[in-house]
C-alpha cells in the first residue's frame, strides 16, 4: 500500500469492496496513532488552558493520575485520571462527556462511567459559590458505580489542584497511556460490564 492509493469514489454509495478494503487497511494504521495524538492533546493543555487555577491542565491531570498510581490503582483509572479533562479545549461545557467518549472503548464501563459523570460529582465542593446545587449527584443515588466517582472525585480530581504536589510528568504516564489505548476497542474482557472493582485504599 503505497501513500498515493486512493478511493475510486467521490460519493460512499459508489464505492468498490476494493475502496472499502484500502480504507479500512488506512484505518488499522491511523488507529495505532491514537496513543500518540492523545499525548499530544495533553501537552497541548500544558500550553493553553484554564486561566486562574495555580497549575494548568496538564498538570492537573499529572497530578490526578500520580495520586491513583500512588494509591495502586489499576490502569484503567490511572489512564482515566490522567484524561478525564482532555476534553476542556474542544468541549468546555461537556468535557467530562468528550473524556468518556474518548476512553469509553478501552477501558472498564465502570471506570468509562466516572469519567463521564465526573463533572456533575465535582460541584459537591463548589457550585454552592454559584447558587447552583452541590447535590446534582444525587439524581445517580443507587447507580452501581456511584460510590467509585464520589471516590474518584474526593480523593484524586478536586485534591490536584495543588502546585507544590510532587507529580510525575507526561513521559512517566505515556506507555500507560499507549498500553490502553492500544487495546482491542469494545473487548468485553476489557469493559467488564457491571463489575465495580472501585478505588483502592488512600495511601494518601
Ligand atoms: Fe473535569
Ligand atoms: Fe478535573
Amino acid at each position: 500500500m503505497t501513500k498515493s492509493q486512493q478511493v475510486s469514489f467521490r460519493r460512499m454509495d459508489e464505492g468498490s469492496f476494493e475502496d472499502y478494503k484500502l480504507l479500512h487497511d488506512y484505518e488499522v494504521d491511523y488507529h495505532k496513532e491514537t496513543p500518540r495524538r492523545i499525548l499530544e492533546q495533553l501537552a497541548l493543555q500544558g500550553k493553553e488552558s484554564l486561566s486562574g487555577y495555580q497549575i494548568n491542565r496538564l498538570e492537573h491531570g499529572l497530578q490526578s493520575a500520580s495520586r491513583a498510581e500512588k494509591d495502586g490503582a489499576d490502569l484503567d483509572w490511572i489512564v482515566a485520571a490522567l484524561i478525564h479533562d482532555i476534553g476542556d479545549g474542544l468541549s468546555p461545557q461537556n468535557h467530562d462527556r468528550m473524556a468518556a467518549e474518548i476512553i469509553r472503548p478501552f477501558v472498564r464501563e465502570e471506570v468509562a462511567w466516572v469519567v463521564e459523570k465526573h463533572g456533575i460529582f465535582q460541584m459537591k465542593y463548589y457550585a454552592h459559590h454559584y447558587d447552583w446545587d452541590p447535590d446534582k449527584r444525587d439524581e445517580f443515588r443507587g447507580h452501581p458505580y456511584w460510590q467509585s466517582c464520589a471516590d474518584f472525585c474526593e480523593r484524586w480530581d478536586q485534591m490536584s489542584f495543588d502546585p507544590d504536589y510532587p507529580m510525575k510528568d507526561l513521559d512517566h504516564f505515556a506507555p500507560m497511556v499507549h498500553e490502553v489505548f492500544s487495546r482491542k476497542a469494545w473487548d468485553d474482557d476489557v469493559i467488564k460490564a457491571g463489575v465495580v472493582v472501585g478505588l483502592p485504599a488512600s495511601r494518601h
